[in-house]
């Protein structure tokens, strides 16, 4: 680990964010901030930076544990990883994605699982993928005191049912139905829901339909707020990029460099160089040499 002494990064205390804050800021016009996060040092950045909310998201399957989709995370690899973000944010609101599995089998192990997030994983709220037939999951949770989030649109646990990672909502059937299934989840008491990939102007038609802030992904401008998976936003996951992804940063690249220029110096004894080894006084080494 590096001794050099960090950067000051003192930002103005902030008050903690909370899923009230979350509807004035809809209310006010204010665009919410939301990033993902997976770790104790990103989620210290973030928190530092200002944003209003981080999502423990199950993308952690792909971009940190390297599987091809999101299913197989499990809710002990989730929880590891949301209290490595908690030690690290205090101030954003912190939500907890549910993997795969751990809501869908019965409403009972969906408040049971909810729970876990909060109790064992420091987070504020969670959320979970699907509409009309997750309202009784969401009324549940909520009614134990949970505060949740929806996610409609392309939901990546049900890809294999969506054909792979498409956008949803195209056609005005399939719109409807998000219409009508983001006022289900509003009714049965989510705090604000995710709209991944689906048409700019349905979004916001949604946003303004509902009075819980919509949070955007691949779904226009018109949202309340916005997320995106932090490893795209940072280059660091090289595998793809979707369309809708502004990147900040080629971590990836960077890197790279650094292990290459890493592996140069050992290798030609440049590293390590004297500032970066541990002196002994002349005396000791004297005393020592004349013992030995
Ligand atoms: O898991 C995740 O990162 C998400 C976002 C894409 C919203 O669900």
């Amino acid at each position: 680990m590096s001794t050099v002494s960090p950067v000051s990064t003192s930002a103005p205390t902030r008050k903690k964010m909370t899923t009230l804050a979350f509807r004035q800021k809809k209310e006010r016009g204010e665009p919410i901030t939301m990033l993902t996060a997976y770790d104790y040092p990103t989620a210290l950045a973030m928190d530092k930076a200002g944003i209003d909310s981080i999502l423990v998201g199950d993308s952690l399957a792909m971009v940190v544990l390297g599987y091809e989709n999101t299913l197989p995370v499990t809710m002990e690899e989730m929880l590891h990883h949301a209290r490595a973000v908690a030690r690290g944010a205090k101030t954003a609101l912190l939500i907890g994605d549910m993997p795969f599995m751990s809501y869908q089998v019965s409403v009972e192990e969906a408040v049971r699982n909810a729970g876990r997030f909060l109790q064992q994983g420091g987070m504020d709220a969670v959320k979970l993928e699907g509409g009309r037939e997750r309202a009784d999951a969401v009324r549940a949770i909520v009614g134990s005191g949970i505060p949740v989030m929806g996610h409609l649109g392309l939901t990546p646990q049900s890809i294999h049912q969506l054909g792979g990672f498409r956008a949803q909502g195209k056609t005005a059937s399939a719109a409807k139905r998000l219409v009508e299934d983001a006022l289900l989840l509003e009714e049965a008491g989510c705090f604000g829901i995710v709209l991944e990939s689906v048409p700019a102007r349905l979004a916001e038609l949604i946003s303004k339909k509902i009075s819980i802030p919509t949070i955007g992904i691949g779904a226009g401008v018109g949202c309340d707020g916005q997320v995106l998976v932090t490893h795209d936003v940072l280059g660091l996951f090289d595998r793809f990029t979707p369309k809708f992804v502004k990147k900040y940063a080629d971590f990836h690249a960077a890197m790279n460099k650094a292990f290459t220029d890493y592996i140069e110096d050992v290798e030609t004894k440049r590293f390590p160089s004297q500032e970066h080894s541990v002196e002994m006084d002349d005396k000791q080494w004297e005393q020592l040499l004349s013992e030995l």
